[in-house]
């Protein structure tokens, strides 16, 4: 299938996250038209800060109300597009056929508009490593693209915390099946790992998790990683998870199906992590934060068996980087700009040492 072609028109759905409102951005910057899908777009104080992009003013952005739960309703606006960026979260991760029904109201539109390409979807590297029995990590260590978690195990269920990870495996099959049986689209697979780097409205402070994680710490309270128990911080900074969808969109050495993962391989502990505050920003005088472990005592008393399991992973990146050609900011880079945008854009407060 076609890559889309320059300047052409690419929907977002999604558009008032985290990552989303980077796409929107880049692809302003790289000059294509963009139509922002998000649920509500009189709601200011999500939008506000797509309606400030200078493509909104010139007619380049434009922003469409849509609820992923209703059928039909990336109807008209797929109508045109080359593109589809599929960012958004669904309403729960918890019923697969919910999720699959959520699916196909995307896909009914990208079919009946008879102009999109090429639809990047956007998984997670829950879809890679989240394991019901953390020893399968020791048993296949090396973390890539061809790598899913083993779902074969009974107790990947949604009870047990697995409606995310599966959720994200079925939507990746689901588009690329139905890719390949309209044979006039092919729907690419972006797994970004933990998304760290500037907000670009208040209320992404709130999302992520990664950057409401920096935010208490600041606020000098934190938890200990509970996505993976003891995990440190897969990480990758937004604006390169952004552009790998734009690479992926744009791209003609990828087929149908394909996935690739988006991270640094940069990873960090999260006391590490806040650790880096204070190196990296030392005007802000940051003072510090207690770190809490809400993590079961049947949990905690196998921290060690966690870390070392954790430690032992390979984080690959070649694909992407070979294929797309993309490189990855350093994680550093990800944090001061992270902090500086929760003071700058959010009005985050951090605890600071008092003056001696
Ligand atoms: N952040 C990460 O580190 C990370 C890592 C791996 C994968 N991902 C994936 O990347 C995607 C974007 O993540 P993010 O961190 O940018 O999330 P986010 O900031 O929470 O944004 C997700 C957006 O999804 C929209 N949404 C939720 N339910 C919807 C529905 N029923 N219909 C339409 N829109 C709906 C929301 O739209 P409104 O604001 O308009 O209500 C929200 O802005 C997600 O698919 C996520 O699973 C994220």
């Amino acid at each position: 299938m076609a890559p889309i072609p320059q300047g052409g028109t690419v929907a977002v759905t999604g558009s008032a996250g985290f990552i989303g409102g980077w796409v929107v951005r880049l692809l302003l910057d790289e000059g294509y038209r963009v139509r922002a899908c998000v649920r509500d777009t009189s709601d200011d104080s999500k939008t506000g800060f797509l309606k400030a992009m200078p493509g909104y003013a010139s007619g380049r952005l434009t922003l469409h109300s849509a609820n992923l739960d209703d059928a039909g309703c990336f109807d008209e606006i797929f109508k045109g597009c080359q593109g589809v960026a599929h960012l958004s979260h669904v309403s729960t991760y918890d019923d697969q056929d919910y999720v699959k029904k959520v699916c196909d109201h995307i896909i009914n539109s990208v079919n009946l508009s008879e102009t999109v390409n090429r639809v990047v979807v956007t998984s997670s590297i829950a879809a890679v490593i989240s394991e019901q029995d953390i020893q399968e990590l020791v048993r296949r260590p090396v973390l890539y693209e061809d790598r899913y978690p083993d779902e074969q195990n009974p107790k990947r269920t949604p009870e047990r915390g697995q409606g995310y990870s599966m959720g994200k495996v079925l939507a990746e099959r689901a588009f690329s099946d139905a890719a390949e049986a309209s044979g006039r689209w092919d729907a690419i697979t972006c797994c970004p790992g933990d998304n760290l780097g500037p907000i670009l409205s208040p209320h992404q402070k709130n999302g992520g998790p990664w950057q409401h994680n920096i935010e208490t710490m600041l606020l000098g309270e934190y938890t200990q990683n509970v996505i993976g128990a003891y995990r440190a911080w897969f990480t990758v900074d937004v604006r390169d998870t952004a552009e790998a969808h734009i690479r992926m969109l744009e791209s003609v050495n990828v087929v149908n199906g394909e996935r690739f993962i988006a991270w640094s391989t940069d990873t960090r502990n999260v006391e590490d992590i806040c650790a880096s505050i204070d190196r990296l920003l030392p005007e802000v005088g940051f003072a510090g934060a207690e770190l809490v472990d809400p993590l079961p005592e049947k949990v905690q008393a196998k921290e060690a068996m966690f870390r070392a399991i954790w430690g032992g992973c390979e984080l690959r990146n070649d694909r992407i980087r070979e294929t797309l050609d993309m490189e990855f900011r350093p994680l550093d880079v990800s944090i001061r700009d992270c902090v500086e945008s929760l003071l700058t854009v959010a009005g985050v407060e951090p605890v600071r040492r008092t003056a001696t």
